[in-house]
């Protein structure tokens, strides 16, 4: 009996935990967001439902190639609620990635997302690293109609590994997934993070750590 109600707990809490770690549940049929609205919540106020139309719910131009003329030879175009406000509270979005030939888009996470991403154009090569201790590279090239998952908050990067541009979209489970580039993050900050704290966390020289910085 006791057994059983520990083993109900721990399951009880375990689902609980997930069900917090992700966007609420809304708890009315939309909840449009008021990009006026002076008031700060988890998330954007509701706009009236009464003057809510087809427009707060739409977007248009996800057929446009993205201009991957960058450093990094990738585009992402974000559909996310800065651009829907009818997606504040549904706990989801979308993005259109373009990659140049050898394209990177390089290693990042979402802080509040999944990731489900498909392959509409070209080859891309894919992965996530779990976390500590194991740090493992969990790996694979995706043809066109291929589908590869990112789970929440752990690093990921795609790259083209096709002769021609890919295209690939995703979908994330947050109306705003945010992004955290690895290399922007540590090496990019501002102000930065101390080069002598880099230089014993990548054991590098600190002129090595000056010079990276110099970079973002
Ligand atoms: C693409 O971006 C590059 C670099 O910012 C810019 O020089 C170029 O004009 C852009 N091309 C188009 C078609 O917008």
């Amino acid at each position: 009996m006791a057994f059983n109600f520990f083993l109900f707990l721990g399951l009880f809490l375990t689902l609980s935990s997930f069900a917090l770690a992700s966007d609420p549940m809304p708890l009315q049929d939309f909840c449009v967001a008021d990009a006026n609205a002076a008031v700060l919540v988890n998330g954007v106020a509701c706009k009236d439902p009464k003057m809510v139309q087809a427009k707060d719910f739409s977007f248009s131009g996800l057929h446009l190639l993205g201009n991957t003329s960058n450093a990094v030879g990738s585009k992402v175009t974000p559909v996310n609620v800065a651009q829907i406000p009818g997606l504040n509270t549904l706990g989801i979005s979308l993005a259109r990635i373009d990659y140049a030939p050898w394209g990177i888009n390089p290693p990042h996470t979402h802080p509040r997302a999944s990731e489900i991403l498909t392959v509409v154009k070209g080859s891309l090569e894919v992965g996530f690293i779990t976390s500590n201790p194991e740090n493992r590279l969990i790996k694979k090239v995706l043809k066109k109609g291929d589908v590869f998952v990112f789970p929440v908050n752990l690093i990921h990067f795609q790259r083209n590994v096709g002769t021609g541009n890919a295209v690939a979209i995703a979908a994330l489970s947050s109306q705003n997934p945010g992004v955290i580039t690895t290399a922007n993050a540590v090496f990019g900050s501002t102000p930065s993070i101390p080069s002598d704290i880099l230089a014993k966390a990548f054991k590098l020289d600190t002129k090595v750590i000056d010079y990276l910085q110099t970079k973002f």
